[in-house]
Parts: C-alpha cells; sequence; structure tokens
C-alpha cells in the first residue's frame, strides 16, 4: 500500500476519493473548498438526526478536487475509541475505492488537533487492506499497484508527522507479516520452516539468533518441546532471538511465545470440527518472532529476548500419551494427563531459557486455552502474572493499540488441582473449572525466581471469521503491536 502525506490545502490535492471523519469532540479536518464543505455539514446533520445509519457518500460532477467524497461518524462505532475508529475508516474508504476503483484517495486529518493521529491512519491503511489471498487463482492488485492513499496533514507538523507515518508502517508491516505466518497452513509452516524464518529475518535486521534442533535440545535438557514433538514427522525447535541495546540495560525482557505449528490435539485427539483452526496455534510465536523483527529497527533502549517454542503436536507411534511424565529444567516433573495441553509444556522450556538468559521480566504469549475464549470471547485476551507493574504495562500498551487485555485472578486455592500422585504436578486441572487460571497456575511453576512475569492467553483473538474493525477475515496477528509498545516503552513511566 502506497502511503503518501501532503501539508497543502485540500483544494490542491486533487484525488478520486476524499475521506472525511467526523467526531464528537473532535474536528480533525480543514476544507477549504465551499462545495466539498457543504457536502461534509450535510454529512454531519444527517449523522447527528440519525437518518444515516452508515457512511455518507456523494458523487462531484465536474469538481476539480475529487471525484467522489465519503464522510465517516465515529460516534457510529460504538465500542472503540476515535484512534480505533479511523482505523476502521480508513481501511473502509479504500475498499470502496477498491470497490468503485478510485485510485487515488485522501484522508483529510490536517486540523492542528489531528497531528497524532496521522499513524493511525497508516496503520489502518496498512492492516485494512491486507488479504491473504496467496492460494487463490483469483487476486485483486488494487491496493499493491494502483492505489495511492494520501493522508492530508498539519502543515506546522511536518516532521511528527513523518516520523509517525515511518514507525505505524513498519510495525503494521509486521502485524500483517505475523498474520500470514498464522494464515498458512500447517504444511506450510513446520518448526523447522518457522525456525528458517526467524533465522532470515536475524539476518535481516541485525538480530543475534540461536536455533536448537531436537539434539541441542535434547543435550541441553528442554524435554517439553521434545515431549510434545515426538509424535510429528516435524521435529521442534526453540529459536532465541536477541536485541541488545547500545547502552548497557540492567534489564532483560524476555518474549515467549507458543509456537504448536499444528495442534492435531496428540493421543488426546481434538473433534474434526475446525480443528483446522489449529494451524494457528503459533499465533503466539509469531506475535514474537514479528514484534522481534520490529524492535531490530527500533532499538529500544532495554534487552529483548524473543524466544521461539516450536513443536508440532500430532498422534502417532512415537507420540506422547496420557500419563506419561517428564522432568523439567528447573527439576519439577509433569505427568502429562491430557496431551492436548502441550502449549504449556512448550513454554516451560520456553520460561527455563528465559532464566539462563537472565531476565527480569517474562512476557509469554499463547493460544493456550479454550477457556479463555469461554470467558472473554473472540475479541478479548487474557492476562495473567505475578507483577502488578508488568501486567498493567502491558494492558496499557493493548490499550494504546486496540489490542483488548483483561485480567483474571491466579487464583491460589486452585493450586490444589493441579496435584497428582505421580508426578510433582498434573499437566491439567482436575475438574475443568477455569481452565485459562490453572494453566497460568501450572505456568507460575515455571517462572524463573525473582522475574516479573505476565502470561498472555491470546486463543480468543487468534482468528476471525468474518471481518472485523479494520481486518479481513483471518488471523489478527494479535500481540505484535502490544509487544513492540511494551518494549518501546519499558523506560517510560507507568502513568
Ligand atoms: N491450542 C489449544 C487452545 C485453543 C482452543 C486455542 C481454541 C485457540 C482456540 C490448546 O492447546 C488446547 O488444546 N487446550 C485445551 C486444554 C485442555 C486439554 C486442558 C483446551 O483448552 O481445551
Ligand atoms: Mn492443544
Ligand atoms: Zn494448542
Amino acid at each position: 500500500m502506497n502511503v503518501k502525506l501532503s501539508f497543502t490545502p485540500v483544494s490542491q490535492n486533487p484525488v478520486d476519493l476524499l475521506a472525511v471523519v467526523l467526531d464528537d469532540e473532535k474536528t480533525l479536518h480543514e476544507i477549504d473548498d465551499p462545495a466539498l464543505q457543504a457536502h461534509v455539514q450535510r454529512a454531519a446533520a444527517a449523522f447527528r438526526d440519525k437518518s444515516l445509519k452508515r457512511e455518507y457518500y456523494a458523487t462531484l460532477e465536474g469538481a476539480k478536487v475529487a471525484k467522489a467524497v465519503v464522510v465517516y461518524w465515529s460516534p457510529q462505532l460504538k465500542s472503540w475509541n476515535l484512534w480505533e475508529n479511523l482505523k476502521t475508516f480508513t481501511a473502509r474508504a479504500l475498499r470502496l475505492a477498491r470497490d468503485y476503483r478510485l485510485a487515488r484517495v485522501g484522508l483529510v486529518l490536517n486540523a492542528k488537533d489531528a497531528a497524532p493521529l496521522v499513524g493511525k491512519a497508516v496503520e489502518g491503511a496498512v492492516l485494512g487492506t491486507y488479504t491473504f489471498d496467496k492460494y487463490r487463482q483469483e487476486k485483486d492488485d488494487f491496493f499493491a499497484k494502483d492505489a495511492v492513499l494520501t493522508i492530508l496533514a498539519h502543515p506546522d507538523h511536518q516532521a511528527d508527522a513523518e516520523a509517525r507515518k515511518a514507525r505505524y508502517l513498519w510495525v503494521s508491516e509486521n502485524v500483517n507479516r505475523a498474520r500470514t505466518l498464522v494464515n498458512e497452513p500447517g504444511n506450510a509452516v513446520t518448526p523447522e520452516v518457522f525456525a528458517a524464518e526467524a533465522g532470515e529475518i536475524a539476518r535481516e535486521v541485525e538480530l543475534e539468533v540461536e536455533v536448537l534442533d531436537p539434539t541441542a535440545l535434547q543435550a541441553k535438557g528442554y524435554a517439553g518441546i521434545l515431549r510434545v514433538g515426538a509424535g510429528s514427522a516435524n521435529p521442534g525447535r526453540m529459536v532465541i532471538l536477541r536485541h541488545g541495546p547500545k547502552k548497557a540495560s540492567k534489564e532483560t525482557i524476555a518474549l515467549v511465545g507458543k509456537g504448536i505449528t499444528f495442534d492435531s490435539g496428540g493421543i488426546s485427539l481434538k473433534p474434526g470440527d475446525k480443528m483446522w483452526e489449529m494451524k494457528g496455534d503459533m499465533a503466539g510465536a509469531a506475535a514474537v518472532l514479528y514484534a522481534m523483527r520490529a524492535l531490530g529497527k527500533i532499538r529500544p533502549d532495554v534487552k529483548v529476548l524473543g524466544i521461539l517454542c516450536c513443536a508440532e503436536n500430532m498422534p502417532d507411534a512415537g507420540a506422547q500419551r496420557p500419563g506419561d511424565s517428564f522432568t523439567a529444567k528447573n527439576g519439577k516433573s509433569v505427568m502429562v494427563d491430557n496431551t492436548d495441553a502441550e502449549g504449556r509444556l512448550v513454554l516451560l522450556d520456553g520460561l527455563a531459557r528465559a532464566g539462563e538468559e537472565g531476565a527480569t521480566h517474562v512476557v509469554d504469549i499463547a493460544t493456550l486455552t479454550g477457556a479463555v475464549v469461554r470467558a472473554l470471547g473472540p475479541s478479548v485476551a487474557g492476562i495473567l502474572g505475578t507483577d502488578r507493574d508488568l501486567v498493567r504495562r502491558v494492558i496499557r500498551s493493548g490499550e494504546n493499540h486496540g489490542e483488548p487485555f483483561w485480567e483474571l485472578p491466579l487464583v491460589e486455592e486452585y493450586k490444589e488441582s493441579l496435584k497428582t500422585p505421580y508426578a510433582d504436578l498434573n499437566s491439567i486441572a482436575a475438574g475443568g473449572l477455569a481452565g485459562a487460571i490453572t494453566a497460568g497456575l501450572f505456568l507460575r511453576e515455571f517462572v524463573p525466581n525473582g522475574a516479573a512475569w505476565a502470561h498472555l492467553d491470546i486463543a480468543g483473538p487468534m482468528f476471525k471469521d468474518k471481518e472485523w474493525k479494520y481486518f479481513d477475515a483471518g488471523a489478527l496477528g494479535f500481540g505484535v503491536k502490544t509487544l513492540v509498545d511494551l518494549c518501546e516503552r519499558f523506560r517510560d513511566p507507568l502513568a
């Protein structure tokens, strides 16, 4: 998607479609063309008296400034804020432009107040024009080839607008890359492919990288990834990516991602209905990988590690069985009660590695439980943790970018339900209640001593089955923006 900035008045920027966003509190536009201004006023009146249910659209016969104008009203989208709505409207304007083949699109954000919103419009454009059409014969290259979005911004904020454009283009591109990896099927993205992708990214943005294959995992005692991958023809990998800041940093953030490239459930096989969705069970690791790619250029003032725990969970003669047990690196033994609770088993290796690397802050991100989807639905992720500050920071970063997290409690008394006579811990809780919480309690047993920890359960927003906000149906790349923001702002005080 070609995005340009312009700092001259609307009348000096002829386009095919001009988009204007109206809000109750803020005015984002300044229009120096009376005919256009009249349309915007007519739209505003229609929105206020509720005679318009969606956008205002008009073609402008013979006008030089624009062939058509589209006006949106932010209060109409109730559950989100202006920042989110601007992204949604940018996406909608661009799709409208595609359908009517209006190649030059202008978005008016030239009021002084609108300066901080330029990045959000860029994000709406990049995320809103993404489609995963790789495996379809019919493709539309309108956004890739013909379309140009010109964001009209205030001339006093030129440098600021350029900086926001660059930052949001880059991060949004990484969100889209994460979406692609999640949308790709399990036959295309195996743990080996995942590791190869990480290697390329490390070279591209100059991160250190280390890949542990099964031999190395065995030698180092990372049993979880090996046990989960034991039934697969595509054996597991652990990938470690490292960003070191120029100035020495006393804090180290470890981002640990669940990378199950396909989760059949293993011997505790899942029912067939919607099992295909488990090609997305590596969404946590994808978020970490592309957050690391983004951070590789942003270079925040803090050491950041990305640890990807990749395996394929398949049933086979070599697969782990319910009742098997193994010992984690911290000495705790685990009885594998249900092989479908595999995410926590690969993550415990990642948590161990975070400890070995001296991480002071550990954030794991995983499509971990169906229970969190039942609790919070498909649009909100769960968060649990041992450190107030870290949990609040993640929630704040999510709020900054339209990725909602809701905290669930680590209920101490539920720890009882992880007891078994056969090992130190059972891999799942007896009784089956509060599955997202008991999964968190299980993981907590493997968090390195003294490290602040937050666990992000993104099973809900892994995929959308239909269009949502500025996203097409499919993977959202959920978590990339939050993790990038968290690391970028790590030195900022917590407001
Ligand atoms: N990957 C699944 C969780 C999941 C479910 C993600 C739906 C996205 C959408 C995970 O590995 C799993 O199978 N969890 C089990 C755990 C159970 C066996 C304790 C679950 O949630 O049913
Ligand atoms: Mn599973
Ligand atoms: Zn899983």
